[in-house]
């Protein structure tokens, strides 16, 4: 089993180094092999992603990232951003379901927004498409406008578009992980107003047909916003398209107390995938030792769940990761009175004595 450890920017190196060093705390032993991306890349090859990280990715089972960007790069053409290495990197290996949990551990039931007994116990997945939508759609750019309200002004568009076998895949993705979990998808959609979402409610429809025995509901994603925060246990697996996804993937991370928190998966159908914390390279805290490593320590449990067929010591990680929260250690980001205030090297060596 071969890992690809793409470090990165900002708080990416330090967070990187302690799921590794939990990830050595196992019996199960690895082949793990680091390579620079993003800023760090560009920085010693001048290109974020390089040839020579993109062929390490490639030939892993799976790639732990930590994560990139930093604002001195935002004078960068596009091409050269290190936001450029995320994107093609999902491109390259076919990364197209994004698995969101947002799960409220009973000892940060205090840290969330809302009031504690509408997160105790929440365990919900959002399942975001990663690959299509309005995000990648062509044509796109700006233009002097032809007709539309404002004929003659300049203009900018986009395309919102979903292919067929694009939403079947992801619809199979969430029917199959809802089969082990709660047993309901909630499709979200806008098919009151986009075509291109209507498209897929229908073809979600149809997919079903496959999975009698999970429960499917269809939410427009107004009214998804809404309940996510008025009555979130009522979720199990939620799917949705690429920007939906996106923006409700964040307003969830609220609910647990902290993005430090959050893990995820990209995966494609080769269950090859790419782990890697929900929040970014954090420059305001890089470099202080503060950042909290539990979401990509989480990461690399869904990683040995996923790629690496080791669900069970997947289940040692969460569960040492639970006790240490229980034993009321806390980096600053989810700290609370009462608790004893942690840093990420001192979080990660507890994660590690936790296991053992
Ligand atoms: P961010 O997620 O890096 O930070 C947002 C806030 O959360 C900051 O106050 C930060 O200190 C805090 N935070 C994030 N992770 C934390 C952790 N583990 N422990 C404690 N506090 C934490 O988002 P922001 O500031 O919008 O972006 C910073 C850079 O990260 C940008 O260059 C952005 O493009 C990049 N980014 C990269 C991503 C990736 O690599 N997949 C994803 C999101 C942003
Ligand atoms: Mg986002």
């Amino acid at each position: 089993m071969k890992i690809a450890v793409l470090p990165g920017d900002g708080i990416g190196p330090e967070i990187v180094s302690e799921a590794v060093k939990v990830l050595g705390a196992l019996d199960v032993k690895f082949e793990m092999e680091a390579a620079p991306v993003g800023g760090a890349a560009y920085e010693a090859a001048g290109h974020p992603l390089p040839e020579a990280t993109l062929k390490l990715a490639q030939g892993a089972d799976a790639i732990l990232f930590g994560a990139v960007g930093d604002w001195k790069y935002d004078t960068l053409e596009r091409a050269l951003r290190p936001e450029q290495a995320i994107l093609g990197l999902r491109k390259a290996l076919g990364l197209f379901a994004n698995f969101r949990p947002a799960i409220c551990y009973e000892q940060l039931v205090g840290a969330s927004s809302l009031k504690p007994e509408l997160v105790a116990g929440l365990d919900i997945l959002i399942i975001r498409e990663l690959t299509g939508d309005i995000y990648f759609g062509q044509p796109r750019g700006r233009r002097t406008a032809a007709d539309g309200h404002f004929p003659g002004a300049e203009e900018a568009f986009d395309t919102m578009r979903y292919a067929r076998p694009e939403i079947e895949r992801i619809a199979r993705v969430a029917f199959e992980a809802a089969r082990k979990r709660g047993k309901k998808v909630t499709s979200v959609d806008k098919a009151n107003v986009l075509e291109t979402f209507q498209f897929w409610k229908d073809v979600v429809t149809e997919v079903h047909k496959d999975y009698p025995d999970v429960e499917l509901q269809h939410m427009y994603v107004d009214n998804a916003a809404m309940q996510l925060v008025k009555a979130p246990k009522a979720f199990d697996v939620i799917v949705t398209g690429n920007m939906f996804g996106d923006i409700l993937s964040d307003e969830a991370s609220m609910l647990t107390g902290s993005i430090g928190m959050l893990p995820s998966a990209s995966l494609n159908d080769r269950k090859q995938g790419l782990y890697e914390p929900s929040h970014g390279s954090a420059p305001d805290i890089a470099g202080k030792g503060v950042a909290n490593p539990l979401a990509t320590i989480l990461s690399a449990a869904m990683m040995l769940r996923f790629s690496l067929n080791q669900p069970e010591a997947a289940g040692r990680i969460e569960a040492a990761v639970q006790k240490v929260l229980a034993q009321g250690l806390r980096t600053p980001d989810i700290w609370s009175e009462g608790t004893t205030r942690v840093g990420t090297a001192q979080m990660g060596d507890a994660v590690v004595n936790a296991l053992r």
